[in-house]
């Protein structure tokens, strides 16, 4: 019986090789993508999020924002004309967890940093249809009344370092100082001016 006819019709052989196929084909994909540095090293300039930028992306998760927003321009002429240079590996290097989502209720904020006002935003985040009249964001009022609760963001940034985020000795002890009389709606509001600017070229 010729070899092919021998797997063919032998179901233990034939699930035998179509896992080594399988298996074979996914390590081709994944192993390189351990020595392709362009997905490990930040771009030029990236740093680190600022305590409060790094508070406000946590009430961003807190919220759901993700659940009506992506964060990620795909290299499509569509999405280059309307949101900027597409999204690069790099920049995304201090993002734990990524928030890359998958539903656009709403438009692509991976490049909304530097596009409107602090003013616009603090107006838009308590009451969209203020700014933009046929809106169908949420409010989210409460942001501007609470203050913010700095209490444990030295043991994030502690934690980040851990995964290799360089934050130094003295960021870390002036962190809750920085977040002092700070409300949620400025750190949300410095967590979005801070979203994609270290890609410079636009449009
Ligand atoms: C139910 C879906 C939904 C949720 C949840 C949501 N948004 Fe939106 N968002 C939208 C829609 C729709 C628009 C477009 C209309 C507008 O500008 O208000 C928008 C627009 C925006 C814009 C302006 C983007 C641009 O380029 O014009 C920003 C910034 C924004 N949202 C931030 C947030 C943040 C921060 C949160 C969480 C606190 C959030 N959104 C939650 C639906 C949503």
């Amino acid at each position: 019986m010729a070899m092919q006819e021998k797997t063919e019709t032998n179901v233990v052989l034939l699930i035998v090789f179509a896992l080594i196929v399988v298996l074979w084909g996914g390590l081709a994909q994944i192993v390189p993508l351990f020595f392709q540095h362009s997905t490990t090293e930040p771009v030029a300039g990236l740093e680190p999020y600022t305590p409060l930028q790094l508070s406000g992306r946590d009430i961003y998760i807190r919220e759901g924002c993700v659940g009506c927003h992506s964060q990620m321009v795909r290299p499509f002429r569509a999405e280059t004309e309307r949101y900027g240079h597409y999204s690069v590996a790099g920049e995304f290097i201090y993002d734990r967890p990524f928030l890359w989502g998958s539903k656009r209720t709403g438009p692509d904020l991976h490049r909304v940093g530097g596009r409107y006002s602090d003013d616009w935003h603090r107006v838009h985040l308590t009451n969209p249809r203020d700014v933009v009249p046929e809106s169908i964001m949420p409010s989210y009022p409460w942001l501007a009344e609470t203050p913010l609760d700095s209490s444990d963001i030295q043991d994030k940034m502690r934690t980040l370092v851990k995964l290799g985020h360089p934050y130094t000795d003295e960021q870390i002890n002036n962190a809750s100082a920085e977040l002092e009389g700070k409300t949620e709606l400025d750190a949300v509001v410095a967590y979005l001016q801070s979203l994609g600017t270290h890609v410079k070229v636009r449009r």
